[in-house]
C-alpha cells in the first residue's frame, strides 16, 4: 500500500494529494488555535462537524452560482477539493461589531453596523495576519484589480445568502472569514471560493439569547464549544435524528445550561 503525499499542514486542516491531477484531499482536524496560535487545544469532534457544515454551506453557495473548490465529501473528516493557488488574503465580512473591530475602534460588541464591512488581512503567521488596504494588495501584487473586483462581489453575495440561511435557523451571522484561490486553465485563471466555512471562522450568535455558537467559546475560555458546534450542525439539519425544521423556534434553555456547564433546570 502506498502512503499518500501530504501537501500542506495548517492549524485546523491537512491537505493531501488527490486521486486525480488538480485535486486535493482536505482533512479536518480537531485541533484549535487562537490568538495567532498562542492558545492551542482540541475541540472533540470538531473536524467531523466542520467537514459536514462546510460541505453543506459550499453546496448551497454553488446552487446560487458561487464557484467553489468543493467537489464532494469523501468520509467523516475528508473532502475532495479542486487544487487552487491560494490568494494570500483573509477576507472578513462584518454585519455586527465584534472581536477585533470592537477592540480597535471602541465600538460595543453587538452593535449592528449600518452596512456590511469588508476587510482584508494579509495571510502571514509571522506578521500576525495584519489588516491591509486594497492599496497594499495592488502595490504588492497579492491580487489584481480584476481579481479584487471578483472577490468583493462574491463576498457580498455570499454574505447576503448566509445571513438569510442562518437567520432561518435563528442564528445571527455576526462576521466571518473567507479565502479565495486561483483555478488555472492553461494560461488563464479565475477566482473561486476555497478553504472552509464553519464555526471556526464565523461568529454565530443565537438570535433569541445571544449565546455564542462558534470558536469564541474556545478563544475566550467559555467552555461548551463541542455542544455549540453540534448545535449549529443540528439546526442546519445535518445530524441524523436530531434535525429540526428550518425556522422553528427552539427552546434553548437546556442547551444554554449545558453550554455553561451547569445541569438543565427541571
Ligand atoms: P476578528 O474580529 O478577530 O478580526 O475576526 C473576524 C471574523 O473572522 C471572526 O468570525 C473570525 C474570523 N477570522 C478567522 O477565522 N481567521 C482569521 O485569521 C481572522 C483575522 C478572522
Amino acid at each position: 500500500m502506498s502512503r499518500r503525499r501530504q501537501i500542506y499542514e495548517g492549524k485546523a486542516k491537512i491537505l493531501y494529494e488527490g486521486p486525480e491531477p488538480g485535486t486535493l484531499i482536505q482533512y479536518f482536524k480537531d485541533d484549535a488555535t487562537a490568538n495567532n496560535a498562542e492558545k492551542r487545544g482540541t475541540i472533540n469532534g470538531k473536524g467531523v462537524i466542520n467537514n459536514r457544515i462546510s460541505e453543506h454551506v459550499f453546496t448551497r453557495l454553488s446552487h446560487i452560482g458561487i464557484p467553489t473548490h468543493f467537489i464532494r465529501r469523501l468520509n467523516m473528516r475528508e473532502q475532495l477539493v479542486r487544487q487552487v493557488e491560494i490568494i494570500p488574503l483573509e477576507v472578513v465580512l462584518r454585519n455586527v461589531a465584534a472581536g477585533s473591530l470592537s477592540k480597535r475602534l471602541g465600538i460595543e460588541e453587538g452593535e449592528p453596523l449600518p452596512h456590511t464591512l469588508i476587510e482584508y488581512y494579509y495571510k502571514d503567521d509571522a506578521l500576525g495576519d495584519p489588516m491591509v488596504a486594497e492599496e497594499h494588495i495592488a502595490c504588492f501584487n497579492w491580487a489584481s484589480h480584476e481579481e479584487m473586483h471578483d472577490i468583493s462581489s462574491m463576498a457580498i453575495r455570499i454574505n447576503d445568502f448566509l445571513v438569510g440561511m442562518f437567520a432561518g435557523i435563528n442564528i445571527r451571522l455576526v462576521d466571518f472569514k473567507l479565502e479565495f484561490g486561483r483555478l488555472y486553465d492553461g494560461d488563464y485563471s479565475r477566482v473561486i471560493l476555497a478553504d472552509e466555512i464553519s464555526p471556526d471562522g464565523c461568529r454565530l450568535w443565537d438570535m433569541a439569547t445571544g449565546e455564542k455558537l462558534d470558536k469564541d467559546r474556545f478563544r475566550r475560555d467559555m467552555g461548551g464549544e463541542e455542544e455549540a458546534y453540534r448545535e449549529v450542525a443540528r439546526r442546519l439539519g445535518l445530524l441524523q435524528g436530531e434535525d429540526n425544521q428550518p425556522g422553528e423556534v427552539l427552546d434553548l434553555s437546556s442547551h444554554r445550561s449545558r453550554l455553561r456547564g451547569t445541569p438543565p433546570k427541571k
